[in-house]
């Protein structure tokens, strides 16, 4: 994917990033390896600050995929917290499934197979962080679940949201066009402070500020 900011920056960024322990950079080689689309250790590290600096204890995580984020997410939490991911590949829930036992979260993590958008709605709230990767089509349509779930003072972490700077360009892909949506609901929401970081693809971070 073409840097938002220079490559150089990208890269430096990447190089100096924290990256876990051996199980953990064995998820990222597989991510790289097999070509799972997983956040990297940048944003990873950047999950993994955010739901501590809250003390999060509840944590949404809507595209599972191999587990990558996800640990970041899990080792977040206290030894009773709670991780609910979401992917609605049966055969890709599995590989995460075997990935957070290796990573040693597993004890804390929740893995719900089946579509975000039917999912959301059937589980308790409120989570203290939700972090949102899924397919971008449905971006829009999952915001206002995401938001319903989420407790005053938490906070909406999404990814991509800046889709290879597509976002600000007059014609947009489709995926763009979601993404721009997203963006313009978010920041337009009188309950949400929401700021986008140009962190690799684009990191949204918003916080609920009221119900
Ligand atoms: C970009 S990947 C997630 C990467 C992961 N967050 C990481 O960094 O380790 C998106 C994942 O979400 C799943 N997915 C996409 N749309 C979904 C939806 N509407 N409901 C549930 N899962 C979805 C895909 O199958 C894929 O595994």
């Amino acid at each position: 994917m073409p840097g938002i900011v220079y490559d150089a920056i990208d890269a430096y960024i990447h190089d100096l990033s924290n990256r876990g322990d051996a199980a953990l950079q064995a998820v990222e080689n597989q991510g790289r390896d097999e070509n799972w689309p997983i956040v990297g250790p940048a944003e990873g590290s950047l999950l993994h600050v955010l739901a501590r600096a809250i003390g999060a204890r509840r944590i949404l995580e809507l595209g599972t995929a191999i587990g990558y984020s996800g640990t970041w997410l899990a080792r977040a939490l206290p030894p009773d917290g709670e991780l609910v991911t979401v992917e609605w590949n049966p055969e890709t829930a599995e590989i995460a499934r075997r990935n957070l036992a290796k990573t040693g979260v597993a004890k804390r993590v929740r893995i719900e197979v089946g579509s975000a958008l039917d999912i959301v709605p059937r589980l308790d709230g409120p989570f203290d962080l939700i972090f949102n990767d899924i397919d971008k089509q449905y971006y829009v349509d999952v915001l206002p679940l995401c938001i319903a779930r989420l407790r005053v003072g938490g906070l909406l972490v999404t990814d991509n949201v800046l889709w290879s700077g597509e976002v600000v360009k007059r014609r947009r892909s489709k995926e763009a066009e979601v993404i721009h949506d997203y963006n313009r609901r978010l920041g337009a929401d009188s309950r949400m402070a929401a700021v986008i970081v140009p962190l690799r693809d684009g990191v949204s971070i918003a916080l609920k500020v009221s119900d």
